[in-house]
């Protein structure tokens, strides 16, 4: 067991080699490695920020730093559902609020811890989506809920918990 923890841990380190060598180890091109780097893994593992530092010869502080400054970078892993619920002007008029908040609710989570414990359900908010004539609009994974209401959202679980005994039973 201990042996496989240690050859994934090298292949990921493999992987992140070859996405710095793309880059020639330049210090520049920091942030589309880290983009690179979460397509590969989802997020940004802490040993990998440090790796990644030290290839390219840069306090590691700096990496958290610019991991931390853009949103889009994940310093957690998610969960298998990754529910981004809208929260741009045209999607905040239409109550999405309400909307986030049953969520949270339904899922036990709110503004600090952000994914269930089994991690099954990871909750974002956006400020917005590009579908504002939609709204209030809610993705999960990329599937687009559009014009969603309080008792969409219970419909929404309901075939998430349909969908998911299916696979479990496949
Ligand atoms: S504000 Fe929600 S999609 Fe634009």
């Amino acid at each position: 067991m201990e042996h496989k923890m240690i050859v994934t841990r090298t292949e990921r380190l493999n992987k992140v080699c070859k996405i710095i060598e793309q880059y020639q180890y330049r210090k520049n091109n920091l942030v589309p490695i880290l983009q690179s780097v979460q397509l590969q893994y989802e997020y940004l593992p802490e040993d990998i920020m440090e790796f990644i530092a030290a290839s390219l010869q840069i306090p590691a502080a700096k990496v958290y730093s610019v991991a931390s400054f853009y949103t889009h970078f994940a310093l957690k892993p998610k969960g298998k559902y990754v529910i981004k619920v809208c929260n741009g002007t045209a999607c905040h008029v239409k109550e999405s609020l309400p909307i986030l908040d049953k969520i949270r609710t339904y899922l036990k989570l709110d503004e600090k811890k952000n994914t269930t414990d089994d991690m099954m359900f990871t909750v974002e908010t956006v400020s917005c989506l590009g579908a504002c004539g939609l709204a209030p609009v809610v993705v999960i994974n990329e599937e687009v809920h559009s014009l969603m209401t309080l008792e969409k959202v219970e419909t929404l679980f309901i075939d998430l918990q349909a969908e998911e005994r299916k696979e479990n039973a496949a």
